[in-house]
């Protein structure tokens, strides 16, 4: 079988491909596990690691010709990953509607026309729901108040449909905030939640644009890496009519964050706090207490504690 990742020369898309390739096998619709002959990864940047068994490819998730060359009938699975982040799709509306929503319909369109059903699990995110009052279930209606989780939000509906209409087997999943990304901060407007942590580790200057009792529900990238591979050895015929899931993370505040940062052994000094309008508005439209018990029952899960999920930083990414 063929494993397709688009975005997998980004953060999470390559972190799976490691993993895949260690893993070496995905479960076929009958359950069982077959070898992976090839993992493609598509993506329009150069992947930092190509894994064993991976082959990269440089291309436009949005173009069809370049779909065409990468999905076809031995493509079991497609993880879709490749995304314009939450701050680039607010500030450029073409671009964020183009990779977010055009290249997703694109993708399942493609698969339809295969008529193999291939599995395809879809990076969503908390952005597409809005600010509720209390904690967002499982039954909570979507509302973002950004392109993005706009975006997020009607591709996940999107996948719905072609999944009830048998075109394809299909899962979404909204993923929390990923904490700790390695490298550079990027586009997204949730990037001060892993600098808090990265650049204090790192021995380096951050300057925080939010208010210090702003919660994040967040989760390593150790625990989503599990989550699509655990994801895609699923049954998803069994989900019924619903084929989106909040994945389970921790409610962690800011200051809950520094003094984890504190605990292992990072300096707190080198963080200032510099509010940044703009920044804290789009914060304000993303909720943070989740229940997932549906996540859970299908045996997703998160990490224990915000210590853990640093630990997770230093010992595979510093
Ligand atoms: N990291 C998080 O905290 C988080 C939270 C919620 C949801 N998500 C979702 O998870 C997915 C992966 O997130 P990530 O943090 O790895 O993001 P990332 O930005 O590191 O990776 C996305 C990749 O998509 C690629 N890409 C963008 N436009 C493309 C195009 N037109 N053609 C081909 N490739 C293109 C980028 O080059 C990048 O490598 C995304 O869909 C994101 O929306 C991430």
């Amino acid at each position: 079988m063929k494993v397709l990742i688009t975005g997998g020369a980004g953060f999470l898309g390559n972190k799976l491909a490691i993993a895949l390739s260690k893993k070496g096998s995905c479960a076929d619709a009958t359950g069982h596990q077959v070898a992976i002959d090839e993992i493609v990864m598509l993506d329009h940047v150069e992947a930092r690691i190509v894994p064993e068994g991976c082959r990269s490819v440089i291309g436009d998730v949005a173009d069809p010709d370049v779909l065409e060359s990468v999905i076809d009938e031995d493509t079991a699975v497609v993880f879709h990953l490749a995304a314009v982040v939450s701050g680039e799709a607010e500030e450029n509306f073409d671009l964020g509607m183009r990779v977010n929503l055009d290249a997703t319909r694109l993708i399942l369109e493609r698969c339809r026309s295969l008529r193999t059903r291939p599995k395809v699990l879809f990076a969503s995110s908390v952005a597409a729901f809005g600010p509720e009052d209390g904690a967002i279930t499982g039954k909570t209606p979507n509302r973002p108040l950004t392109s993005y989780g706009t975006q997020k939000a009607i591709a996940e509906l999107l996948l719905n449909d072609y999944a009830r209409k048998g075109f394809i087997q299909g899962i979404a999943f909204r993923l929390p905030t990923v904490v700790v990304r390695p490298g550079r901060p990027n586009r997204a407007a949730s990037s001060f939640a892993s600098s808090i942590l990265r650049e204090p580790l790192s021995g380096q200057k951050m300057t925080c644009p939010v208010r210090r009792d702003v919660g994040v529900w967040l989760t390593s990238p150790r625990s989503i890496v599990s989550a699509f591979i655990h994801g895609a050895d699923l049954d998803l015929e069994k989900l019924g009519n619903w084929r989106t899931l909040n994945l389970p993370g921790l409610t962690v505040s800011l200051e809950e964050m520094v003094e984890a940062l504190i605990r292992k052994g990072g300096d707190a000094n080198l963080i200032s706090w510099e509010l940044d309008p703009a920044v804290q508005k789009i914060v304000d439209t993303w909720p943070v207490a989740f229940e997932t018990p549906e996540a859970t029952a299908l045996g997703f899960v998160t990490d224990n504690s915000i210590d853990d999920v640093i630990d997770i930083f230093l010992t595979e990414d510093l």
